[in-house]
């Protein structure tokens, strides 16, 4: 039994994606836009979506309307959220939106840096909680009618405590958590709930890495996986699985043994 409604067909659906200027998002918009919907996009960076939008509406036949709006945004003002999704309504009811906003640094204890804590819980899980609040009472009014569905990209990184990921790890915990509460609150209201937790994926948050990343994808593997558990109705949706069942495992462990496993998987 699936946990979602199924989402194979995306003819007529509306998606806003917040955070698709590059990397995941923006494959993901890409994918969408093929396979039928209509994708608001919205990030800082104007120029990029522009160029997103420009050239998925040009691979569309003459006389079709445009299936890929830029709608520029920055997640940590509240005001601006509010204005945009007032934008993203007024267009019609929104059948999904998929929060991909993220920022990472690596940061250990011995560098605590709070301006830098504090701009990962801003991007990465407060303009959540900002777009939610612009959404929710939309979103449980329309329901009835127009199923909507909430979808929260958070990282394996949100699994357990892990070395240089002190300002990311606890935001993405938090996502995840908050998909969870989510999930058992709107299930039986008509809002679906799910949360992505990827692996390592090559993009421009991943490339100042110098370690090695194992069973790295590409964006556009990314996004093929999420349209895939999108349409598996699954609530969480994890890959690459030959990475994120090893995370999963160590998921499991008890402290002593997930420390020393941790220090000698990273060396650190
Ligand atoms: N890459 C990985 O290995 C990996 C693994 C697990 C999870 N993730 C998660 O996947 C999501 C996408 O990341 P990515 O890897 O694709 O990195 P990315 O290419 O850097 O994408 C991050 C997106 O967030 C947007 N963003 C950042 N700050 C923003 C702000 N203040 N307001 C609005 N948008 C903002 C960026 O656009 P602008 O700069 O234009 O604002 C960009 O579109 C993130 O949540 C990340 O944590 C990534």
């Amino acid at each position: 039994m699936s946990l979602n409604p199924r989402l194979n067909n995306w003819h007529g659906k509306t998606v806003w994606i917040v955070g698709g200027s590059t990397g995941i998002g923006l494959s993901l918009a890409k994918s969408l836009v093929a396979s039928g919907a209509k994708v608001i996009n919205s990030a800082r960076k104007a120029q990029a979506l522009q160029d997103w939008a420009d050239a998925c509406n040009a691979t569309l036949k003459t006389g079709t309307p445009p299936r890929a709006v830029a709608l520029p945004l920055d997640v940590t003002n509240a005001q601006a959220v509010q204005a945009a999704a007032q934008t993203v309504l007024q267009q019609g009811p929104l059948d999904m939106v998929v929060y991909c906003a993220g920022y990472y640094q690596e940061m250990r204890a011995t560098g605590f840096d709070l301006a830098e804590v504090l701009r990962h819980e801003n991007i990465n899980y407060v303009g959540a909680l900002h777009v939610l609040d612009a959404l929710l009472p939309a979103l449980l009014k329309q329901a009835a009618v127009v199923p909507a569905h909430i979808s929260l990209v958070s990282s394996v990184a949100g699994f357990r405590g892990l070395p240089k990921s002190l300002a990311y790890g606890p935001t993405k915990a938090a996502l995840i958590n908050l998909a969870e509460t989510l999930y058992l609150d709107l299930q039986d209201l008509g809002v679906a709930v799910s949360v992505i937790n990827p692996g390592f994926v090559d993009t421009p948050l991943t490339a100042p890495n110098e370690f090695h990343m194992p069973s790295l994808i590409s964006a556009d593997q990314a996004a093929q996986e999420i349209l895939k558990g999108w349409a598996k109705g699954e609530f969480e949706l994890h890959f690459p699985k030959k990475f994120t069942h090893v995370m999963k495992l160590l998921r499991l462990l008890p402290y002593r043994l997930y420390f020393p496993a941790i220090r000698k998987m990273t060396g650190l």
